[in-house]
């Protein structure tokens, strides 16, 4: 099963994201990881990466298009992927099913998770993550059992997104409408988006999810 997870920032794709990959034993490709990797590294891509995403613009399509050519090659991918974050704008929708045509492989489904735009700076600013296993939480919508510990490792430091900030949080959703949103049109003429209510719980979003995916 080969996946497209499409929302604005918050929208829940990344929380979702991990479910799906436990459920179906794939895995879960989040672009915004990779970036992140990369500027951690100091890399000559993580530079160039680094000022465009902390003022909440996207990075050139050719740097993302080649980094997710190369991922989807690697042995972890054989039996399925969720692209998390890509593609995200109408040229890489076009590179992605040309790159999967090459490589034998066909898109399952593209899953748009609806969102209103004012909720997403709440989930967006309460949002950190376990340093060590990258299990996500939330201040109010998602937090550990036991305060301060991480349910899924035991680990106790936290992180939070550079990008996490309300200003540039305006700046992705500025660019999820200008530049993404247009993708959706070219995923319904090719009958391949499925949409569902991301306002809805976590819980819930995943049921609609798991009754989309069988
Ligand atoms: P990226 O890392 O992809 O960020 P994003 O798209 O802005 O998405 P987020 O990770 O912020 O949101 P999410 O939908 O995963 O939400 P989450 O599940 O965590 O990209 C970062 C940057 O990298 C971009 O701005 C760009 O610069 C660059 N980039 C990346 N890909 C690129 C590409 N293809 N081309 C060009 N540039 C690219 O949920 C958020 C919070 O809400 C969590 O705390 C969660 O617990 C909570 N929550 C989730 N669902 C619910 C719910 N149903 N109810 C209540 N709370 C919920």
């Amino acid at each position: 099963m080969n996946l497209v997870f499409l929302g604005p920032p918050g929208a829940g794709k990344g929380t979702q994201a991990k479910r799906i990959e436990d459920r179906y034993s794939i895995v879960q490709l989040s672009t915004g990881d990779m970036l992140r990797a990369e500027v951690t590294s100091g890399s000559d891509l993580g530079v160039e990466a680094k000022g465009l995403m902390e003022a909440g613009k996207l990075v050139s399509d050719e740097m993302i298009i080649s980094i997710v050519a190369n991922r989807i090659d690697q042995d972890d991918c054989k039996n399925g992927f969720i692209l998390d974050g890509f593609p995200r704008t109408v040229n890489q929708a076009e590179a992605l099913t040309d790159m999967l045509e090459q490589k034998g492989l066909k898109l399952t489904y593209c899953v748009s998770l609806k969102v209103d735009d004012e909720l997403l700076v709440a989930r967006i600013t309460g949002r950190y993550t376990c340093a060590k296993c990258g299990q996500g939480y939330h201040d109010e919508f998602e937090k550990p059992s036991k305060e301060g510990v991480c349910d899924k490792c035991g680990a106790t430091e936290f992180s939070r997104r550079a990008d996490d900030n309300e200003e540039t949080v305006r700046s992705r959703l500025e660019a999820y409408h200008n530049e993404t949103a247009p993708i959706l049109p070219y995923y319904e003429e090719r009958d391949l988006l499925r949409t569902v209510d991301g306002m809805a719980p976590i819980d819930e979003v995943t049921k609609e999810l798991n009754a989309i995916l069988g």
